[in-house]
């Protein structure tokens, strides 16, 4: 490993371990406090007669409400004491539970058509609405009738009460030799919505005067849901662009057919400094780090010819390894561990000003 990559790698472990430290920390003192609300914060102390199940409860199992399934599929629930070491939460999408629900987890793009698709019922002042959410703000309509509405918010976004990345790395217990995937192919790009005025159909216009790239998805080469690692993992290169930009906005394109195929990623999405809070500086090349298509172009064949160079895009693996497919279980659970650790919540006066 060279000097250079081992410091970045070193820093980056640094960092996630001050991170996880800090949380720690966080955490501590409300863990300690039990069922007892903190001092300073008269909200938390507001509990109605009759409403007595209290997130802060200790004992008791609290009752999660989804209002939907997300985009109205079921999916596959786990037990979160499993999957966090925590205290379970009741999850359901029972709509029976409204009036007993310690919180409702409302999924965005379920309910965004009308405000009657949000929940109709009296409202009890201690049940928390949780507004989730996992699209661009470009792909957000109505966000305006959600004003004054939530108490937590529940995105890809950092600063969300209950933080739901698409990805993330986990630090290894033992350092690893990675093997990197046999490699006949350079470039594969998979997309589905292919609109002529984005930036990255634009920006593939340009790179594909110097370069092939293979596409695959609707329109183009079929790609089989059993085929789709074993075919993307050929290509040195995948082309993670994402369908809109904004900060924190890094979907599985990144993180599933990139990384999790064993592909060196070429993003196209928010700046490198935003990337770099989720991934060491040499585990992927941004677009931005090229003038144009046609330098990054240049560079990418370059590495095809320089097997030494390209292996260092892999150097970072023998600490880390990205997080097997996130899956919407983990999302509820972090909902579930939420709110049992956090007091008081502040209700989003607007959502729009928030997410844009
Ligand atoms: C929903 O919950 C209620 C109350 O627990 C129960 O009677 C009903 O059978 C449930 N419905 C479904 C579809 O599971
Ligand atoms: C949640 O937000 C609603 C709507 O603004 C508010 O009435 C309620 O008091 C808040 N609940 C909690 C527990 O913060
Ligand atoms: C990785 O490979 C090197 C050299 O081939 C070897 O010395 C080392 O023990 C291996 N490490 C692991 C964790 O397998």
């Amino acid at each position: 490993m060279s000097p250079l990559a081992c410091k970045n790698l070193l820093l980056f472990i640094l960092s996630q371990f001050i991170l996880a430290l800090c949380l720690f920390a966080y955490l501590q003192p409300s863990r300690n406090q039990g069922p007892e609300p903190r001092a300073g914060n008269p909200s938390a102390l507001t509990t109605q007669p009759g409403n007595s199940p209290t997130a802060l409860q200790a004992g008791s199992e609290l009752i999660i409400l989804l209002w939907t399934w997300p985009f109205g599929h079921p999916v596959a629930l786990q037990k979160c004491s499993e999957l966090f070491g925590i205290r379970d939460c009741h999850i359901t999408a029972n709509r029976s539970w409204y009036h007993k629900a310690n919180a409702v987890i409302v999924h965005h793009r379920d309910v965004c058509s009308s405000p009657e698709k949000l929940p109709q019922g009296l409202r009890s002042p201690s049940q928390h609405w949780i507004w989730f959410n996992l699209e661009s703000p470009s792909h957000s309509p109505n966000l305006g009738f959600m004003d004054n509405l939530f108490n937590l918010t529940m995105s890809y976004r950092r600063d969300s009460d209950i933080f739901t990345p698409y990805g993330w790395l986990e630090v290894l217990s033992q350092p690893q030799n990675f093997s990197i995937p046999a490699k006949s192919k350079l470039v594969a790009w998979v997309i589905s919505n292919w609109n002529p005025a984005s930036r990255r159909v634009q920006y593939y216009e340009e790179l594909k005067k110097y370069l092939h790239v293979d596409i695959y998805g609707s329109h183009h080469m079929p790609l089989p849901r059993d085929k789709h690692f074993s075919t993307l993992s050929q290509y040195k290169f995948y082309l993670a662009f994402e369908n809109s930009l904004h900060e924190d906005y890094i979907t599985e394109k990144l993180w599933n057919n990139a990384l999790g195929s064993g592909a060196v990623p070429v993003v196209c999405g928010p700046s490198r400094e935003n990337y770099e809070r989720f991934l060491p500086p040499d585990a992927f090349i941004h677009i931005n780090d090229f003038p144009n298509a046609q330098g990054l172009a240049q560079y990418l064949q370059e590495l095809d010819k320089d097997p030494a160079r390209y292996q260092r895009y892999f150097q970072w693996r023998t600490w880390l390894k990205p997080s097997e497919r996130s899956f919407w279980a983990i999302h509820f659970c972090k909902a579930c561990r939420a709110l049992q650790m956090t007091e008081t919540y502040q209700t989003r006066t607007s959502l729009a000003k928030w997410f844009h």
